[in-house]
């Protein structure tokens, strides 16, 4: 059974025709509106989410689909103490398929060992978020008007954010890439993620603290918000939680064509005061998301046999 659990579940011809289909969406959602008739979706997230479990029943629901819903892992008998695998295997008998969010690395892939359907990972701990990446590959590739010969600044916390380990691993497939990785010393890139994306693949990339001294460099900034709830310690978090504040004067500063992304929610990353600079995408990748999610949808029931 296909499952999307990580970025290279997907190749890059996959990936492509997913912006193909969801540009087509876009242009004409009524032909859409009936192709999930009678099918359901079920959506289990075990951790906060407003845009990820939201566009994943929007899309649903245009698709003329249903869904079936948990939302937090007190509402569920995990509570009781039940396993991911024997969740998955129950769920499977009432839904076609399956978006989790779970707060333990690799919940995802369990559940879609145990799943007779499809699942979809919608976040697996500080591990990866493929979704929010498919919205991110539409977002640039719609903005840019293409996916190589860029330089790409990844901003903020880039030790826990999975949306910005999911992002490397998508664009370092695409030809003539620069990354400039942004943070503070203690919220570096994981050596993992360097070495199977970047060093592994000869892609050049720089690391720095100073956001201001590189901007002006860059096609697209995607600023990330510190992920508190990955900190083990208060402390930590509060004196780093402001490294970066993008504002109007520091964007003066940029390219007059710089695309800035974030993958939202936002707490103190990007001043309300950017929202109305046409360089500001944040809110064009939540509509994007949902026809990006659209898109897997259709292609994960067509291949399961259940379209
Ligand atoms: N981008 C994202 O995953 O947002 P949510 O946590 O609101 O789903």
């Amino acid at each position: 059974m296909r499952s999307v659990i990580d970025v290279p579940d997907l190749s890059l011809e996959e990936i492509d025709r997913l912006m193909d289909t969801a540009e087509d969406i876009i242009a004409h959602p009524a032909v859409y509106s009936e192709r999930c008739r009678g099918k359901k979706l079920a959506t289990l997230f075990f951790e906060p989410s407003t845009r990820t479990r939201l566009s994943f029943e929007a899309a649903m629901y245009e698709l003329g689909g249903n869904v079936l819903s948990v939302t937090g892992a007190g509402t569920s008998s995990a509570a009781k103490g039940e396993s991911v695998a024997d969740t998955a295997k129950t769920v499977s008998c009432y839904a076609d398929i399956i978006a989790m969010r779970h707060p333990k690395e690799g919940a995802a892939l369990v559940a879609a060992n145990n799943a007779s359907v499809p699942v979809i990972n919608a976040g697996d701990g500080g591990h990866c978020h493929p979704t929010q990446t498919l919205a991110d590959l539409l977002t640039i590739r719609r903005e840019k008007g293409r996916m190589g010969n860029l330089t790409v600044g990844v901003c903020g916390d880039l030790k826990f954010g999975r949306t910005v380990h999911s992002l490397i691993a998508a664009m370092s497939r695409y030809e003539n890439l620069r990354f400039v990785l942004i943070s503070p010393e203690e919220l570096k890139v994981p050596s993992y993620v360097k070495n199977e994306c970047l060093k592994q693949k000869n892609i050049p990339y720089t690391q720095t603290t100073d956001l201001e001294s590189v901007i002006g460099d860059l096609d697209i900034l995607y600023m990330t918000r510190v992920q508190r709830e990955r900190f083990f310690n208060e402390e930590d978090y509060l004196r780093l939680k402001d490294s970066y504040i993008l504002t109007p004067e520091k964007l003066q500063k940029a390219r007059p064509d710089l695309c800035v992304m974030h993958p939202l929610p936002r707490v103190n990353e990007i001043s309300v005061a950017v929202d109305d600079d046409p360089r500001a995408c944040y809110f064009k990748q939540v509509l994007n998301g949902k026809y990006m999610r659209m898109a897997l949808i259709l292609m994960l029931l067509k291949e399961a046999g259940r379209l």
